[in-house]
């Protein structure tokens, strides 16, 4: 089978490579497709670097833009590239708008489509990886969740039990599969930290960073936070300018955005995560590491129910609190099932033994 793998933002590589890499063992022509929605090396190259990922094999250069202009650009480059590369499925991964826009397009286009971390669900309509969601898995042929939850989501929204495919999660394989070798490197000594004595912050939700009183707001708390444990916080670009025009307190380390192995090995050695990524919610339970979730909600509730994450909200007083209980008292590690390093084994399998091109109904 030819299978176009679609790729285009930071969360999207780690994704992508175990599934890439499942699919060639089998046998299946495999194309990386990029769309460029991410393109500064610190968001891009030091992951096909870390992961040793494949320069791709078609660069669509889309660059930043408004949502409509983001995801108009992606439909308008791929549907040219489906139609050359005939491809008999492709494969999208996650909730950015690469991700919707190259659903749409494969959906009118005609090869079968799959969506690896199908059913996750926030219920939080504000966020427009929630619309991204939603909208890829419901023109999906294969729906590839990560954990039975997500497929309770999918089955309570109507879909056949036969496009539904607990498959675990991709990004537990690339963490596991690296790991060791994240841990045998000199992360920690860079950042001037010593293992079992910071916290580690992320911050990148347009919810959390784009209104300079709500950051401020979150980074107050940080800076009680940081009386208790001092934080380093590797800055997403989205961030990089309030953060700088507001400053941050003491005890607050802004570093560039940090290399794949290099944040494994900084969420490896934190005493505490606090966060508002998608995958570091999900890294941090497979790790054992405590989290705290910047966040009202979470699309990832087993992490909570079976890992070590803990939702604080934006409120300064509920996230110290949070910390302050997470530092003290450390939940236990738990990992969910299936959570194993197998997952893009068994997508492969499903991909490649689940039937040919053509003969698979679209959903209903
Ligand atoms: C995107 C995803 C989000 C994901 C995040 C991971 C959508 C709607 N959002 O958010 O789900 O959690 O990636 O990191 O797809 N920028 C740079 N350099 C880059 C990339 C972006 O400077 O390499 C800056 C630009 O000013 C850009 C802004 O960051 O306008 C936002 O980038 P964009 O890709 O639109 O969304 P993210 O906030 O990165
Ligand atoms: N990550 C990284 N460097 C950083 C921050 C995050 O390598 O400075 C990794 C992290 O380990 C995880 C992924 O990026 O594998 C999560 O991406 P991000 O937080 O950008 O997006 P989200 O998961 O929220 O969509």
């Amino acid at each position: 089978k030819r299978v176009v793998c679609v790729a285009g933002a930071r969360p999207n590589y780690m994704k992508i490579k175990p599934v890439m890499d499942a699919l060639e063992a089998r046998g299946a022509e495999v194309f990386l497709v990029h769309t460029g929605q991410h393109y500064d090396p610190a968001m891009n190259d030091v992951f096909f670097r870390d992961l040793g990922l494949r320069p791709p094999d078609r660069f669509l250069g889309v660059g930043s833009g408004s949502h409509a202009v983001q995801t108009g650009r992606v439909m308008a480059e791929f549907e040219p590239l489906v139609a050359d590369l005939a491809p008999d499925l492709v494969v999208v991964v996650g909730d950015v708008n690469s991700t919707l826009a190259c659903a749409l397009v494969t959906a009118k286009a005609g090869p079968l489509l799959a969506h690896v971390e199908a059913g996750l669900r926030s219920r939080d309509w504000s966020m427009p990886e929630e619309v991204n969601r939603v909208a890829t898995d419901r023109i999906s042929d294969y729906l590839l969740a990560p954990s039975e939850d997500a497929a309770e989501n999918l089955r309570a929204e109507g879909y056949r039990e036969d496009q539904i495919h607990v498959v675990g999660n991709v990004m537990i394989d690339t963490l596991f599969a690296n790991r060791e070798r994240a841990l045998a490197g000199d992360a920690l000594a860079r950042h001037g930290v010593a293992p079992g004595e910071y916290g580690l912050v992320t911050l990148h939700r347009p919810a959390n960073v784009d209104d300079p009183e709500v950051l401020a707001g979150l980074l107050k708390a940080l800076g009680e936070v940081a009386a208790h444990c001092p934080l380093v916080l590797p800055v997403h670009p989205r961030a990089a300018e309030k953060l700088n025009a507001l400053g941050v307190p003491g005890g607050i380390r802004l570093v560039p955005p940090a290399g794949y192995l290099d944040f494994i090995a900084l969420q490896a050695g934190a005493r505490i995560v606090l966060t508002d990524s998608g995958g570091v919610q999900e890294e941090t339970t497979a790790l054992g590491v405590p989290c705290v979730t910047l966040r009202d909600n979470t699309e990832r509730p087993i992490t909570v129910d079976e890992g070590t994450n803990v939702l604080a909200g934006r409120d300064p007083q509920r996230i110290l609190a949070t910390a302050v209980r997470l530092l003290s008292d450390p939940p236990p590690p738990r990992r969910p099932a299936l959570w194993d390093g197998h997952a893009g084994d068994r997508i492969a399998r499903v991909l490649l033994e689940g039937g040919t091109a053509g003969d698979r109904p679209r959903p209903t």
